[in-house]
């Protein structure tokens, strides 16, 4: 039997990434236009923890769809790995009356988000949000599109000095794990070479790439690494040692890319999302990623999720090869 929900709450954890604001709004709304109380939880899985609650209305998330950032703030919060600190939140959650938690961030707050419910059994709908897109079961996360944005106006810009000065540029984006970010980015900017953390870093075979580009008549190279492959400033003195006469700089690009408005994209992405968590919860669902796929929403079983493959769009390697010649 389908027990109805009465409230529910809601959460950013991990990294923040633009959207969340937008997918916030779409679930409190939502809430509240399906009947139900909503509960906002301050600083994710710790404000879980130390019971850090408020009761929300939909004037909380006013003049927020455009914001990036998370008006709910967010932490890491390593301790949630533990079963004891788990168990509070839960007992927590039991006394605030909450039947369930809507939990929008990436990767490990999903993993946390899964222990949560294999302990409690309160259900959970995780909302994909990171600027990494590295989770299984959705083709993309909210945030994912405004940090490729954001990065590739950055690159653009430093594409000028590479032109003016002959110079070869190193421009390190994040990615600590997954190499989605640097291999859009790549693509977009008529990179030359893209370096992502999940091929093993190959200096003899860049030092072949750039001696082909410079055969090729390339006065200046533009090399996108994801920042898990490799540190900028050391791959840079690595370069110069094998090519003296060259000009290489670095740039590191870092936390500009978390930043700033979302695009539409991520808005009307987020705000799907997070109208189908509540969706999801309403039927029944206990433990779902809501993710995107073929063009609309779909409500992926969250312990499947995570153990699918994420897609990483390798074919644009190929692409950067075929083109930079
Ligand atoms: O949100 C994901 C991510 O941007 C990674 O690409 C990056 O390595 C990491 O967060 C850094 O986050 P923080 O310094 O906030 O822990």
């Amino acid at each position: 039997m389908v027990m109805p929900l009465k409230t529910i709450a809601v959460l950013t954890a991990g990294g923040d990434a633009p959207g969340m604001n937008a997918a916030i709004r779409a679930v409190v709304r939502s809430a509240l236009s399906c009947g139900l109380n909503v509960t906002g939880v301050r600083r994710g899985y710790r404000g879980l923890y130390e019971k850090d609650f408020f009761s929300m209305n939909s004037r909380h998330v006013s003049g927020i769809i455009n914001l990036g950032g998370t008006i709910l703030k967010s932490v890491r919060f390593p301790e949630f790995q533990k079963r004891e600190f788990r168990q509070q939140a839960a007992e927590n959650v039991r006394q605030a009356s909450i039947d369930a938690l809507v939990v929008i961030g990436g990767d490990g707050t999903a993993r946390g988000a899964l222990a949560f419910h294999q302990d409690s059994q309160i259900p959970v709908a995780v909302v994909p949000a990171s600027i990494d897109n590295d989770l299984g079961g959705t083709e993309l996360t909210i945030g994912f599109d405004t940090a490729v944005n954001t990065a590739v106006e950055a690159v653009d810009r430093i594409r000028d000095t590479a032109t003016s000065h002959d110079r070869t540029f190193i421009i390190e984006v994040m990615g600590r794990h997954c190499g989605n970010l640097a291999l859009e980015v790549g693509l977009a900017c008529g990179a030359e070479i893209i370096i992502i953390p999940e091929q093993p870093l190959n200096y003899e075979k860049l030092f072949q790439e750039i001696t082909t580009a410079d055969q090729q008549g390339k006065e200046s190279v533009l090399i996108i690494l994801a920042e898990g492959a490799a540190k900028a400033p050391e791959m840079a003195q690595i370069i110069s040692r094998q090519f003296p006469r060259k000009e290489i700089r670095y740039a590191i690009l870092g936390y500009i890319q978390r930043g700033g408005r979302p695009t539409y994209a991520t808005r009307v992405l987020a705000t799907k999302l997070g109208v189908a968590a509540i969706q999801t919860l309403m039927k029944g669902n206990t433990c779902h990623l809501i993710g995107w796929q073929n063009g609309q929403t779909v409500a992926v079983p969250l312990q499947a999720a995570l153990a699918s493959r994420v897609k990483l769009q390798t074919g644009n390697l190929d692409l950067t090869r075929l083109l930079s010649i």
